[in-house]
């Protein structure tokens, strides 16, 4: 139980984080949040991400609101002109040297990989590591991308996207929570930059897109993963054909807003074009129902001034992203490794 008073905020700055898709960043400069900062992205002249600080080092104007010229980015007050690590180039009617240490703006890394712009939120640093790498998308597999914002930190956002409990009531008839239930074993591996739960012995997915998928019935293959510092990722296997995996990138906008960008892999028996048109709105809603429940839950967490957890041992990860997303911040070693199993209904 956390003790009133306390929010489960963890703020790891020494990562990359998603800031938007490739398609969003062109000609004009764009504003984002990562972690409380104002950050304003841009493409240089090769066309590679940069990113500054959003705000301008002669008088605070957002640079955001500034153009993009030639690959430098020029403010829209008096027009300072910064290149893309931060520099500024050019003070318009100045005489002189324009550049200057004083005048520089905070820069932040920023890469550009699998259809998303990165981000590394601790401004001027050096990266340890490279961003997260999406799995790709082979023959047979169909992607389809989501992005929503929830209200919520990226604790509750991340354990509510690896949360089984949840499925059978606040998604009832859309997931899970037609048949009766089975008792499941859960098998869950620590180790030090990462936690997963397998789930084995799952009955196949009642109803008529279970028996489609698999008429033969089959064996469902199900984990659930978390991936410091922000990365959520489900896997479904149901018999030989179908396989889903949708992998949640999580961006932690301010302490109780975070970012989801989903990538679903899946490979059926059907075309991918079908599944994704069946898929779609399903996928809307549940991700409707979830967000409208995190936003609640913030909402009530802080008109009591602090959040109250009582767990049992089926809410399975949250507790263990909790863990690993506090070591993280505090720049702690990697946690032990460990597993361990135990036996749940589902
Ligand atoms: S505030 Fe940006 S140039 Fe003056
Ligand atoms: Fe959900």
């Amino acid at each position: 139980m956390e003790p009133e008073g306390r929010f489960s905020v963890a703020r790891v700055a020494n990562a990359w984080y998603v800031a938007c898709a490739s398609r969003e960043l062109r000609e004009k400069p764009l504003p984002r949040t990562i972690l409380g900062t104002a950050i304003v992205l841009f493409r240089t002249g090769g066309g590679s991400p940069a990113a500054l600080l959003d705000r301008c080092a002669h008088r605070n104007a957002p640079l955001s609101l500034g153009r993009t010229i030639r690959g430098e980015l020029r403010c829209a007050y008096h027009g300072w002109r910064y290149d893309g690590a931060g520099a500024c180039v050019e003070v318009p009617g100045l005489i002189g040297e324009a550049e200057k240490s004083a005048r520089s703006v905070p820069r932040f890394a920023a890469r550009e990989r699998d259809g998303y712009i990165w981000i590394y939120p601790e401004a001027n640093a050096e990266p340890a590591g490279e961003p997260f790498r999406l799995p790709p998308v082979t023959g047979g597999y169909t992607e389809v991308r989501r992005t929503v914002e929830v209200e919520g930190t990226l604790h509750a956002a991340l354990e509510n996207a690896l949360d089984v409990p949840h499925t059978a009531f606040l998604h009832k008839g859309l997931f899970r929570g037609a048949g009766a239930k089975q008792r499941i074993r859960v098998r869950v591996t620590r180790a030090a930059d990462r936690v997963e739960a397998e789930y084995i012995g799952e009955p196949r997915p009642e109803g008529i897109a279970g028996k489609m998928l698999s008429p033969s019935g089959g064996v469902v293959t199900h984990f659930d993963r978390f991936i410091l510092p922000s990365i959520a990722q489900v896997e479904y296997r149901l018999g030989a054909e179908n396989h889903f995996l949708i992998t949640t990138l999580c961006t932690p906008v301010e302490d109780f807003r975070t970012r989801l960008n989903a990538v679903i892999l899946f490979r059926t028996r059907f075309p991918g074009w079908l599944v994704r048109l069946l898929i779609e709105p399903v996928a809307r809603r549940i991700f409707n129902q979830d967000a409208a429940m995190l936003k609640r839950q913030t909402e009530a967490a802080r008109r009591f001034g602090g959040e109250h957890f009582t767990s049992t041992e089926i809410d399975v990860l949250g507790l263990q992203i909790w863990q690993l997303l506090k070591r993280a911040e505090r720049g702690e070693p990697p946690a032990e490794e460990w597993r361990r199993e135990f036996e749940m209904e589902a």
